[in-house]
This record gives C-alpha cells, sequence and structure tokens, in this order.
C-alpha cells in the first residue's frame, strides 16, 4: 500500500499548493466570445482610416496638415493600433476595476435570495444552449416592496448566457479574499446574445437586463441609494447639522426595505446612472458609437478624446459601479455629510470586513480607511483623482478617473472608446423591398426628421432643449447639481503609468471649439432645465423600446402589448417595428403613453414614452404606405 500513501501524500501537496496558488493569484474568469460566437464580426472601417485621434480629431495616418509634434501622447494624442482595439475589447469584457468589492462584499449583490449556486444551477440547466434571459431560482423567500418573493421561485435576470459559455455576459468572476466575488463590466449591458442564433451580438442594448431586480435583491442595496428617489427616503434621510457629533444614520432595515421597493420599479432594460436622488432609470442605449457624439442621453459626455467617447466611458465605473467614490462631493450633491454618507453605505456591508459598526465609536471614514483596497484614492475601485479633483469637470464628469495599476493613464477607456467606434450593428430582419425602403427614404426627408437626423450617423451631434423635444424632463437636468462644483477641464498625458507621482503635470483638453449653451444643456445647468441629444439612428432594428426613457414599447399584439406595462412588465419583449409606428403615429403613441401613465410603477421612475412630436400619419398628411415605408426604412438603417 505505499504506492497509495504516495498517491495521497502528492494529492495534497498539489492541494496545498493550489489552495496557495488561488489565494495569492487571485484566479478571475469572464466570458470574451471568441469571433465565431460573435453574430456582427463585421465592423466599421474607422479603425482603418484613423491613425490617431487629437482630442476628438479622426487624423488619418497620411493626412499630412498635422503638426507630428503635436500627435504624441504627451499632448493627448492616441494612436489607434490593434494593440489598443484590443485592449479596449478585453477591457469591455473582461475588466472591472475591483468593482467586485463594492457589489459583491458591500451591495451582496449575490449575498441574499440570488446566490453564485443558484445562477451556476440555471447556467448548468441550459446544457451549454445559452439564453437571452437566465431564469435563476431564488435560495430563500424575500419580500420586495409589496411582492413576496417564494424560495424556489423563478426570477427573469435577463442576464445573457451565450451558446457554450459558463458565466453570464459581462459578469466576471475572481476569487479573493477566500470567497468568489462578481463584478460587472460593459459587456453586462452592451452586449446581447442573438434570441435565435445565442451567437452574441457586440454593442447592442440587453434590453431586459433586469438590474433594478437584481439589485433590489441584494442584501445592502442601500449602498446605492443615491440612484434612487429623495422622496421615497425622506422620512430616513432628514439632514442634519454639519457638527458630526450624531451621526443619527438611519435604520438600516428600514432604508433597505424604501431602497429596494425603488429598484423594483425599474422596468427591464432601464439603470438609472444619475446621482440626482430622482429615481429616473434610462435605457440602455447601443454601442454603435461611431459618429453619435456627444454621449449619453444628455449629451454630458462631449468633450476630450473620441469625442467624449472616453470621457463616458469612463464614468461607468468612476461613478455607475463604486458609490463610496462620491463621498466628498456628498454635502452638495445630496445634502448628507462625507461621514454620514460613509456610515450609510456601509453599516449593512454584506462582507463583515467592510460593515461599519457605529457602536464601535470611530468615524466611517476612519473605519475604511482601514480596510481600503485602493488607499489614496476615494473609493474602493480601481482610479486615479482628476486633476481638477474634488472638482468635477467635462472629462471626468465625477472627478475621478478609472484606471487600474500597471496601465498607461487613459490606456483603457481610450481602448474602449476605440474599439466601440469599430461596432456596427447586424442587418435587421425586415422583409421590406427596395422601393419600400427608398419611398421611406424620402419620408423621412420629406417630414423633416432629418434636420435633427442628418448626415451618415443621422445626427446633427446636437443637445435639444428639454421643453423643446418635450420628451420626459427628469433625466435632462439630472447634473444640475454639478454646477456648483465644475472646475477646469484638464487631464493627465497619455504617457504615465498609473500609479504616478503627485509631481505629474496636468494638460489642457480643448473646449473652445464647444458652445457654451450646448455645455449647458446637457447638464441642465445655468437657466436651462437641461436636453437631449439627437440620437443616430442606426442599428434601431436592434434597439427597441424607443426615447431615453424606453417608454414608446408595442409588443407583437398592436391592440394588447401597449407601453412598458403592456410588454416589458408582462414578460414581453417590444417589437420594433410595431413600437417604431407608436413613435411617428399620434393616435397609438397616445395610446402607449396613456398605458405607461396608468402604471403607478411606471410613475415612479418617470418612464412615460411622451414627447418626440413628429408625426408621419393622417393628422400630418401621410398615408398608411407611407408611414409602413418610413419604417421599413428606419429599421433598414445600419
Ligand atoms: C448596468 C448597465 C450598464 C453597464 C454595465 C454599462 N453601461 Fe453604458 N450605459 C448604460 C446606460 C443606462 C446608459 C445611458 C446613461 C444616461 O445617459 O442616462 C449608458 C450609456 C453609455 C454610452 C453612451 C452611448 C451614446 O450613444 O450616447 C456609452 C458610450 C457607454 N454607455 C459605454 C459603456 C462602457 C464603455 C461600459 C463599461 C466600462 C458601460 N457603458 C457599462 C448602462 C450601462
Ligand atoms: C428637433 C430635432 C428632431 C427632429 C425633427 C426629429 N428628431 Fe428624432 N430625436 C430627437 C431627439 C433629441 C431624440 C432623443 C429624445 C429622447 O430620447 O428623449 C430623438 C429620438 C429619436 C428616436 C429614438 C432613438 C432611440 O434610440 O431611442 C427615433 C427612432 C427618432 N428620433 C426618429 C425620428 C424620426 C423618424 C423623425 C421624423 C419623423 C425625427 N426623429 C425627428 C430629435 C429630433
Amino acid at each position: 500500500m505505499k504506492w497509495l500513501k504516495w498517491m495521497l501524500l502528492i494529492l495534497l501537496i498539489i492541494f496545498v499548493i493550489g489552495g496557495i496558488w488561488i489565494y495569492v493569484a487571485e484566479p478571475r474568469y469572464a466570458y470574451v466570445p471568441p469571433t465565431f460566437k460573435i453574430l456582427n464580426s463585421e465592423k466599421t472601417d474607422y479603425a482603418e482610416k484613423t491613425g490617431y485621434d487629437l482630442w476628438g480629431d479622426s487624423i488619418g495616418l497620411s493626412e499630412k496638415k498635422w503638426d507630428r509634434d503635436s500627435l504624441t501622447p504627451q499632448h493627448g494624442a492616441v494612436k489607434i493600433d490593434d494593440q489598443l482595439l484590443q485592449l479596449g475589447r478585453k477591457a469591455f469584457y473582461e475588466e472591472t476595476f475591483g468593482n467586485e468589492v463594492f457589489l459583491t462584499d458591500i451591495m451582496g449583490i449575490v449575498d441574499g435570495a440570488l446566490t453564485i449556486p443558484q445562477i451556476s444551477k440555471a447556467i448548468l440547466k441550459l446544457k451549454g444552449k445559452g439564453t437571452t434571459n437566465l431564469k435563476v431560482e431564488l435560495a430563500k423567500d424575500v419580500e420586495i416592496g409589496n411582492r413576496k418573493y417564494k424560495k424556489g421561485d423563478l426570477i427573469d435576470t435577463g442576464l445573457d448566457v451565450p451558446k457554450g459559455a459558463l458565466v453570464p455576459l459581462g459578469m466576471p468572476i475572481r476569487f479573493s479574499e477566500g470567497r468568489i466575488k462578481v463584478g460587472i463590466s460593459c459587456a453586462a449591458c452592451h452586449a446581447t446574445v442573438d434570441p435565435a442564433t445565442k451567437r452574441v451580438i457586440e454593442g447592442a442594448p440587453n434590453s431586459d437586463l433586469n438590474a433594478g431586480l437584481l439589485m433590489a435583491l441584494a442584501t445592502n442595496s442601500a449602498a446605492y441609494f443615491t440612484h434612487t428617489d429623495r422622496e421615497a427616503l425622506k422620512e430616513y434621510l432628514k439632514e442634519e447639522r454639519e457638527s458630526n457629533q450624531e451621526l443619527n444614520l438611519p435604520d438600516p432595515e428600514k432604508l433597505e426595505k424604501a431602497v429596494d421597493a425603488v429598484f423594483a420599479n425599474w422596468p427591464r432594460g432601464n439603470f438609472d446612472s444619475t446621482i440626482d436622488f430622482v429615481s429616473n432609470p434610462a435605457q440602455i442605449p447601443d454601442s454603435f458609437t461611431l459618429g453619435d457624439h456627444p454621449y449619453g442621453w444628455s449629451g454630458f459626455a462631449m468633450a476630450g478624446p473620441f469625442k467624449g467617447l472616453s470621457a463616458f466611458s469612463n464614468n461607468v465605473h468612476a461613478q455607475n459601479s463604486d458609490s463610496l467614490g462620491q463621498a466628498d462631493a456628498s454635502p452638495v450633491l445630496f445634502g448628507i455629510s462625507k461621514e454620514k454618507y460613509l456610515g450609510i453605505i456601509l453599516q449593512n456591508a454584506a462582507n463583515p470586513k467592510y460593515r461599519y459598526q457605529p457602536e464601535k465609536g470611530e468615524m466611517p471614514s476612519a473605519f475604511f480607511a482601514k480596510l481600503d483596497p485602493t488607499p489614496g484614492v476615494p473609493g474602493v475601485n480601481e482610479m486615479v483623482k482628476s486633476p481638477s479633483y474634488p472638482k468635477v469637470n467635462l472629462v471626468a464628469p465625477d472627478g475621478l478617473m478609472i484606471n487600474s495599476k500597471g496601465y498607461r493613464f487613459g490606456e483603457q477607456v481610450n481602448g474602449m472608446a476605440a474599439w466601440q467606434n469599430t461596432l456596427k450593428p447586424p442587418k435587421g430582419l425586415i422583409k421590406a423591398d427596395k422601393t419600400t425602403v427608398d419611398l421611406g427614404r424620402q419620408i423621412f426627408q420629406r417630414a423633416g426628421c432629418i434636420s435633427c437626423h442628418s448626415g451618415n450617423h443621422f445626427t446633427n451631434h446636437r443637445v435639444i432643449a428639454a421643453e423643446v423635444i418635450k420628451t420626459e424632463p427628469s433625466r435632462a437636468k439630472a447634473l444640475k447639481k454639478t454646477e456648483k462644483i465644475f472646475g477646469d477641464t484638464l487631464t493627465y498625458p497619455f504617457t504615465v503609468k498609473v500609479p504616478f507621482s503627485d509631481e505629474t503635470s496636468p494638460i489642457r483638453v480643448p473646449i473652445e471649439h464647444l458652445d457654451d449653451r450646448q455645455i449647458q444643456l446637457a447638464y441642465g445647468h445655468g437657466k436651462t432645465e437641461g436636453g437631449y441629444k439627437v440620437p443616430s439612428l442606426i442599428g434601431l432594428y436592434w434597439t427597441a423600446p424607443y426615447l431615453h426613457d424606453g417608454g414608446v414599447s408595442v409588443g407583437d399584439d398592436i391592440r394588447q402589448d401597449l407601453g412598458i406595462s403592456g410588454t416589458l412588465l408582462k414578460g414581453k419583449n417590444p417589437d420594433p417595428y410595431n413600437s417604431l409606428k407608436a413613435l411617428v403615429d399620434k393616435e397609438l403613441r397616445a395610446k402607449v403613453i396613456q398605458a405607461n401613465k396608468s402604471s403607478p410603477q411606471l410613475r415612479q421612475v418617470h418612464v412615460e414614452g411622451g414627447g418626440h412630436e413628429y408625426w408621419v400619419d393622417p393628422t400630418t398628411g401621410f398615408t398608411k404606405e407611407e408611414q409602413e415605408a418610413l419604417i421599413s426604412y428606419l429599421l433598414s438603417i445600419e
């Protein structure tokens, strides 16, 4: 039996070494689709045509008019080569910038009724087939809002699992500090699985992602309280005096319930990325970004590399996946002291290591400083402070810049921006013939759509005042309060490696070409109430429902499936053709708005589907055929 002893000894050694390796190396995994698993592997010619980006100007390699000296990363030039594009693609699918700590350890996204074993079980049940909506069994009973969920209930997560994948798209997992942690990457929202082929559509929105419910199911959703509603939390967040003697933290259980109830009202496919304390989740847009500047529904990302696309890509994890980062801005943005703000987020943290205990008499910032995984920068994600910190600016609208250690400054966000500009939607499955589409193109001109949706990318790049476009106005002014903390548009040279020394000199980002009134509209600054940018119309086939609030939604049955209340709230997906009909048909739209307005759930989250009243119907002298041709044309835009 000597060999048995030897075998056992060898196995033991393997386990010990393996165990140590797992602890030290913190292995991680995210799904990145190989080319043959992608439906739209054809790309735009952006990268071939563009050698450099210089603050949003595309410069071909052969162009002579540019002064070569200014084409250095020191001065803000970004060289677009294969290496950058690959880095960008990898980051888009895999990079979490460490947001596992916020999502798993603090928010407890897989600590409540939704657990990793249950998610794994749901994926195994697919037997490799893939899905556009992973249905997961709840691990225990829970009550959210007025609704009771039972252990074993199947919930629609909206998470997408490509054919043959072992984890959902955009949900990287990591083994760290002795536990499995999940994070989130761009692909959770900006890539989706094609229902027919179960292949990945890169850049198409995951329009049934149930982000609100997933967060409501977390044990400390309150960590994300600034993405909910002042009205709903009023009772718990009474303004306090500056002294901080008495932190006066809200009752964690009651606060958690109030926050959960708001999140559970978000329609699938919407996400509230703004911290204005108004519950106004906006629809996840597509990432077919080339020529679609300025970025964000209100067009607030307009300056810097790639015409603001880097600034937007930065904002995602610099603000949206780590609420702790806003602690310094909390008094101005939320009227809550920094200490109370940190206390609210940490008092019920899922992992005891991060759980703040007021009875120990320590201030929340002192407690947090001891376990901060990224000392010296706000929050827990891998960031650097922008040169204007604590002020925000046009290229860092939250004052922070996301950047992993060891990478050059800006490399990851610039890579993601450049790569997104190569994405192109697959052909939509429409049956219209060429004559119809041609007629539709003429109607598009005759109806005046082209005055705003002009040029190759179907946009004049303008932000239209909310009073003029008349769509639901709340998201337009979501960034209003940043006016009090707005600073100069500075960044760092793209040559320095992170972390870099405090002595690194900032560089100025040119903004002279931007129109002041447009900046005001994008941020709701000055006397404006904000506005919405004219979005590109490329890929409409893949992006129903329509408008920033996603309210223009009609399902397969044009008589019954009206509004978000008649579609996504009932587990039915919007149909692109019927939804576009509701966009341009006055009578049908009135029914859609009526349906949305009659839902208290949608009223609370400001989803309405109103405005943008550019009718192409009998009221404006167009025939049924002309309307149909216009819709076919819109769906054919790629
Ligand atoms: C949880 C879902 C979610 C994740 C994850 C996410 N986004 Fe978004 N994204 C949104 C929403 C919602 C908006 C609209 C925000 C607004 O303006 O109100 C948006 C807007 C955008 C836009 C603007 C598009 C346009 O045409 O104006 C870009 C670009 C973008 N996201 C890139 C990214 C990148 C890059 C990542 C990863 C670093 C990412 N997003 C991660 C939900 C998400
Ligand atoms: C005055 C400028 C203007 C005109 C004219 C205009 N649009 Fe728009 N369009 C916008 C703006 C701004 C938005 C975004 C509004 C929002 O989301 O709140 C928009 C949004 C859209 C969307 C939704 C895109 C999405 O991804 O949700 C479609 C489709 C669209 N327009 C088509 C048309 C058609 C068709 C016409 C002509 C019948 C037209 N537009 C006329 C400015 C305009």
